[in-house]
């Protein structure tokens, strides 16, 4: 397995109060398998994805990736969240190899790596601009070469369309997914939108409401490259639909 969560629970403390945010959660993705979390709003999957990253603490269980326990952020794991900010005084290349720069890596190898991955998220011909001068969709496009650029096996992705319109985000769907045929990647990908995660990923899991614990799994069969408007696509997003909404329903209960 390449990651294995076991019995990972986490509670915060804030004001004297308590709020277990995960209960007891056991999960794992095997190595290039593209699982997506679902769940209701507050009902744990930044803090599940901040826990893989190693950005935050379990306050029981573990994480581990290739067998070896998660202490903290490691190279192996890419992050791409929806605030995940681009460096403003970089450019996109300047963005793109950062991580290089930081392992040291040359110039020429990491002239190569960035022409590389500008060019699988189409934005060869926007290398020399500056954060500032790009749409949303074009910076959640640098976020994700940035990640690539530093070849982990592992992508960790927090609603990184969330904030891109619906027309922008299906086009970087397309492009995730063309992207992931390519690379192979192990990913473990936060959304709210259910048509997005079944367009994606191998398996849906769905949690319940806080405190996060496995709701139920489901295993996409469908081909590949997928087709929105299949019957079995309808038929997928419809089933997954009907378990989210008993547990959004809860929150506000
Ligand atoms: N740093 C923190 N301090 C205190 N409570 C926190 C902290 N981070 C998260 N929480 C609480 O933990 C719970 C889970 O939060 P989390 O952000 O993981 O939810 P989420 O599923 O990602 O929600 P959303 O879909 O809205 O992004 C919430 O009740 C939240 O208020
Ligand atoms: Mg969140």
């Amino acid at each position: 397995m390449k990651i294995r969560v076991r019995g990972l629970s986490r509670t915060f403390v804030a004001q004297g109060r308590e709020t277990p945010a995960l209960l007891d959660v056991d999960l794992e993705v095997a190595a290039h398998e593209f699982v997506c979390l679902l769940g209701p709003s507050g009902c744990g999957k930044s803090t599940l994805l901040n826990i893989v990253a190693g950005f935050l603490r379990p306050t029981a269980g573990e994480v581990r990736v290739d067998e070896r326990p998660v202490t903290g952020p490691g190279a192996d794991r890419g992050v791409v969240f929806q605030e995940y900010v681009l460096f403003p005084w970089l450019t996109v290349v300047g963005n793109v190899e950062f991580g290089l720069r930081l392992k040291g890596a040359p110039a020429a190898e990491r002239r190569g790596i960035v022409a590389r991955y500008l060019e699988l998220v189409g934005l060869a011909a926007h290398a020399e601009k500056y954060p500032v001068q790009l749409s949303g969709g074009m910076k959640q496009r640098v976020a994700i070469a940035r990640a690539l650029a530093n070849s982990p096996e592992i992508i960790l992705m927090d609603e990184p369309f969330g904030a891109l319109d619906a027309q922008t985000r299906e086009v970087l769907q397309d492009e995730l997914g063309r992207i992931q045929r390519v690379e192979h990647k192990t990913v473990l990908f936060v959304t709210h939108s259910i048509r997005e995660a079944v367009y994606l990923a191998d398996r849906v899991i769905v949690m319940t409401s806080a405190p996060g614990r496995i709701k139920q799994v489901f295993t996409i069969k469908l081909p590949e490259v997928r087709d929105r408007f299949a019957p079995e696509f309808t038929h997928y997003e419809s089933e997954i639909t009907r378990v989210v909404k008993e547990e959004v329903a809860k929150v506000h209960e």
